[in-house]
Formats: C-alpha cells, structure tokens, sequence
C-alpha cells in the first residue's frame, strides 16, 4: 500500500468517526489492554459515544477473546478520551500499518498524548504477578517496524528520533501518582515479541540477556507509529504471570485475564489519575 493510500485510509476512518462523535475531539488516546478493557464502561467514564471497530471503514476487527473491538469517547475528570477497548495484533494476521491505524486515526482527529496498557510477563524475576511496571523504554527489533514502507509525510519524519519514546515528564507523573495511591509501581524495559505462541525457557533467558524486564505481544510497535506522529506517551504493563522457566506454571490466556482482572481496582485508580494529569 502506498503512502497515500494508507493516509486517505486514516483520514476516512477518521471523517467517519467525526460524523458519528460531533464536536467531541479527543485530547487523549487510551489503548486498554487484556482483561483491562472494562475501563471504558465503568463508573470513571462519561460516556459519550462508542463504535465498535467492524463499523469503521477500513479498520481491522479485534478478534481476541477479551479484547471487545470498540472505541469508547468519553470524559475522565474533565479530560476527552478515545479509549480502544481491544487492540489489533499482529498475531492476528494484521500487518504492522494495519496494528496501529487506530493510533493514527486517534492523531488525526487530535489527540497528542497516548496512554499504552498492556498484559506482560515479567521477565525481571523481582517482579511478580500483579504488580504494574512502568514502561521506560522498550525493545522493537523482533518485530516488523510500524513505519516500514513509504513515510507518511503529514504525520511525521522518515527518521524519528527514539531517544524518549515514553515521556519522562509522564513517568514522573505515573511514579508520583502510585506513591500517592500507595502502589508500588515497577519501572522496566518491554520487548515486543511477534507472539502468539508464549516464549521458550531458551527465548525469555535470551531476552532477559538483552535488557528486557517485560515481555508481550503488543505496545512497542503503537508507541513508534505516535513517537513518528509527535504523540507524548505513557505507558503501563500488568505482570500477569512470570515468563516461562521462572515459575513452574504453565501459562494460559485465561490465567493472563484472571491476573490482569483481579488487577482492575488499582488499574482504574491509577488510569483515572493518569488521564487527569496528562
Ligand atoms: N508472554 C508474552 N505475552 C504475554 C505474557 C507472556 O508471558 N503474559 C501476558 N502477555
């Protein structure tokens, strides 16, 4: 697909939803990610509207189990946000430009800060299920770049500087934010793997090895396309589990909802926060 195909797909998604939202313009998006969905419908939102994926022209459908394949607008004290209440994998059969078009439709109607969750094994082993670590930077060399092909010239350079993808102003916010609430939040680096099969014993010492702390199958390449697209980011994992070879256990899909579920109180505390001081 050329470059300006992929930005006239974009620009259409995005008139479509504007038909639908009005005058609402999202200053915020919010990518809520396994088990973490239910966000979006709880009491901290005022929801204005939703639409779900499989309406929107040209937009790829969400076919995860647990991932509900909408947007979500609304107002967090005060604060219009875009939520996505399911992501699009690469996994899925989705090719990267395809993974973060919602991240560019979200730019183009106007939001400038992004907040990523995601479900993460940690790899770090002073890490345990439930914690949330504060993503610090990441590691993208598993995966096909969201920015291979042609640039898109209106929404950013060929050559985007890396050097904070995660905003530092942003990770003082977050850090200062779970202090206040009295959790203790993590601080790490997450790889992106191509998924959907969970590591090996051999692939998560490897990664290990190279520095990572948080391992998924998400993330890394949405934080690139709104690095690209001048978006300011923060984001957060759920440590669902510990990565194979650390815990005897098994892992499961169903375990990851189970965990990053039954994380949900703290979750939406420090979402509601987030999106307040964004
Ligand atoms: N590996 C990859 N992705 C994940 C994991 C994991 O252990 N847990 C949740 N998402």
């Amino acid at each position: 697909m050329n470059e300006e195909k992929e930005y006239l797909r974009i620009k259409e998604a995005a008139c479509f939803i504007k038909e639908r939202t009005g005058d609402f313009v999202p200053e915020i998006l919010a990518v809520l990610g396994s088990g973490l969905g239910s966000y979006a419908q709880s009491e901290n939102v005022r929801k204005v509207c939703e639409i779900e994926y499989s309406e929107i022209p040209g937009m790829p459908k969400s076919t995860v189990k647990g991932h509900a394949g909408k947007f979500v607008f609304g107002y967090v004290e005060g604060k219009s946000v875009m939520f996505m209440q399911g992501r699009v994998h690469l996994y899925e059969g989705y090719s990267p430009l395809d993974a973060v078009l919602p991240i560019r439709i979200a730019r183009v109607l106007g939001a400038t800060k992004l907040i990523l969750t995601n479900a993460a094994g940690g790899v770090n082993t002073s890490f345990e299920p439930g914690d949330f670590m504060l993503i610090t930077d990441h590691i993208s060399c598993f995966v096909t770049s969201s920015l291979n092909g042609e640039n898109i010239e209106e929404l950013g350079t060929r050559f985007p500087d890396m050097s904070e993808v995660y905003s530092l102003r942003m990770q003082e916010t977050a850090e200062k934010i779970c202090n206040n609430l009295g959790i203790n939040l993590k601080k790490g680096v997450y790889i992106q793997l191509p998924g959907p099969q969970y590591e090996t014993p051999a692939e998560i010492r490897m990664i290990r090895t190279l520095g990572a702390d948080a391992v998924g199958m998400s993330t890394v390449i949405e934080a690139i396309a709104a690095r690209h697209a001048g978006m300011e980011i923060c984001a957060v994992s759920c440590i669902t589990n510990m990565a194979t070879g650390i815990s005897a256990q098994k892992l499961s899909h169903e375990e990851v909802q189970v965990i990053a579920n039954k994380s949900e109180k703290n979750f939406k505390r420090i979402m509601t926060e987030l999106a307040k001081s964004m």
